[in-house]
């Protein structure tokens, strides 16, 4: 079985003690089933610290779901790519689509965030998709290409010595939280389109992993895993529940 990514993005949700209750029983329930796949959580970064105490020594990775987009000094109520190695933070979300489009952060803020990152060695994950919109207007490759070659130009040199701090999640807006998925008919020519981009662009990028979200429960995990070339999921609701979060984790 080859190793995937399943990785839980809290959002801004929970408490300190339902934040620790959720890593407590996702940690006893992986210690259980002996998963075999990359795990990482993305909870709210004020809840870091006592996370990070109980995933040490654990194969749960941490994440943050955002960073600034400057080095460290007067950005009041920012938190620096710095100040995330700190803490151990492994990865970071980029570009999520509620922050491109409910705070609208530009693709210069979104280049701006992946060089603070790169700087201080940590693992992005880049994400991408079209709206309902576009989705209808038959966009959707027009829109992803735009959004890869913007991501890898900005920061082409840092990224041809670093691909394998990249990880892309393709999250089509209209899937996230609505409880709709595209087909596998759709994923299967979505992620062939995003590896052929990726290549054409330098063969370097072949070891980006690329990942799918939005609206990933239990039920559909497994079938969506059929698809070529997705090596994993990126979960939003049913990461705020352990039992689904591990069911997901131990169907694929
Ligand atoms: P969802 O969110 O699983 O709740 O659709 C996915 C995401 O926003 O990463």
């Amino acid at each position: 079985m080859t190793k995937k990514i399943i990785a839980g993005n809290w959002k801004q949700n929970g408490t300190l003690k339902s934040s620790v209750r959720l890593t407590k029983s996702i940690i006893s329930a992986l210690d259980k089933k002996r998963c075999k796949h990359e795990i990482i959580i993305f909870p709210p970064s004020i809840y870091f610290l006592p996370i990070q105490d109980l995933i040490t020594k654990k194969k749960i990775k941490l994440g943050s779901q955002n960073v600034s987009a400057y080095a460290n000094g007067a950005f009041t109520g920012e938190i620096s790519a710095t100040m995330l190695r700190d803490l151990k933070v492994n990865y970071c979300l980029v570009g999520h689509s509620e922050r491109r489009h409910v705070i609208n952060e530009t693709e210069s803020i979104l280049s701006h965030k992946v060089t603070r990152l790169l700087e201080n060695n940590i693992n992005i994950v880049y994400c991408i998709g079209e709206t309902l919109k576009e989705y209808k207007a038959k966009k959707t490759k027009i829109i992803l290409r735009q959004q890869i070659q913007r991501f890898i130009k900005s920061n082409e040199n840092n990224l041809r010595i670093k691909p394998k701090r990249i990880i892309l999640a393709y999250e089509p807006v209209w899937a996230i939280g609505t409880g709709l998925v595209p087909t596998i008919y759709e994923l299967n020519k979505i992620f062939s389109f995003i590896r052929a981009t990726l290549n054409k662009l330098d063969n370097r990028y072949s070891s980006i992993k690329i990942l799918y979200g939005g609206s990933v429960t239990p039920d559909n995990a497994s079938k969506l895993m059929e698809t070529n070339h997705m090596d994993g999921l990126l979960i939003g609701g049913s990461s705020l529940i352990s039992k689904k979060f591990i069911d997901i984790c131990s169907t694929i």
